[in-house]
């Protein structure tokens, strides 16, 4: 990229490790400029440094729990500071649940919706203001096959990332007007340390991977033409096809 091109800013939630971080690293290779929010401030700028010493984009890393309301409008305010801009929103943090619904407790229900369904809802309107003065805006949520189905015991979990998909669609509608183009990514079983726990059943190599997500982001964020993709809803091989 020429020096004199103004890079496009990102900002990734639960870009720590898993999902988020492959989707990083992708959108750096790409050249977009990174704010990257997770509550492991360590990992973060471990991530940050990696990423930073690969190539000509800036890291800023954002500490922040997902769970307290302050840090929606505090992300987005430290990443414009840092880069004076904001075209690319990916919604990643998440936190999975399991065990029956008879065993959920408010606070646990609390924490899971705050985390995947509150959070992302905010964050998208204190972006809005800086996705508007974009030349190219995104959002990208990342939900989960349970967004459209129900596994046993992930009551809370599929519960929260129903709320998701439907905020995505009304959202997509909304900002429709501003040329703000929303994405919805509802992946399958992901080899990362939330499936171990949530699904030690499915065999290792059944798992989709970390980058076949961000692969899909970076199609999203750099696809020429004038249609417009709303959704991906990729599964693993091994489980039953349109499902
Ligand atoms: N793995 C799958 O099979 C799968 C399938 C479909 C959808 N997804 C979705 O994909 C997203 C990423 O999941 P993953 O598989 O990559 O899981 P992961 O490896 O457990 O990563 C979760 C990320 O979210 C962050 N996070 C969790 N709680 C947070 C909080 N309170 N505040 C800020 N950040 C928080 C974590 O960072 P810290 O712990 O450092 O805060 C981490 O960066 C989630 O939304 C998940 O629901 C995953």
């Amino acid at each position: 990229m020429a020096e004199t091109t103004k890079r496009m800013t990102a900002l990734v939630t639960g870009a720590s490790r898993g999902i988020g971080l492959a989707i990083a690293r992708e959108l750096a290779d790409i050249g977009y400029n990174l704010a990257l929010v997770a509550r492991s401030e360590g990992a973060l700028k471990q991530a940050a440094a990696e990423i930073e010493a690969a190539g000509a984009v800036k890291v800023k890393p954002i500490a922040a729990d997902l769970s307290n309301e302050e840090s929606y409008g505090r992300i987005v305010k430290e990443t414009a500071a840092a880069f004076g801009t904001l075209d690319l929103l990916v919604n990643c943090a998440g936190l999975a649940q399991q065990g029956s619904f008879t065993d959920v407790e408010p606070a646990e229900w609390d924490r899971i919706f705050a985390v995947n369904a509150k959070a992302p809802f905010f964050i998208c309107k204190e972006a809005l203001p800086w996705l508007k003065q974009s030349q190219k805006p995104i959002i990208i949520n990342i939900a989960s096959v349970v967004g459209f189905k129900g596994y046993i015991n992930q009551s809370v979990y599929s519960s929260s990332k129903h709320a998701l998909t439907g905020f995505t669609k009304v959202l997509a509608k909304e900002v429709q007007p501003f040329g703000i183009r929303v994405h919805l990514i509802s992946p399958g079983g992901v080899a990362t340390e939330m499936v171990k726990k949530m699904r030690p059943d499915i065999k290792p190599e059944e798992l989709l991977q970390p980058e076949e997500i961000a692969e899909i982001v970076r199609f999203l964020v750099t696809r020429k033409g004038t249609g417009t993709i709303d959704q991906f809803y990729l599964r693993r091989y091994s489980s039953l096809a349109f499902d």
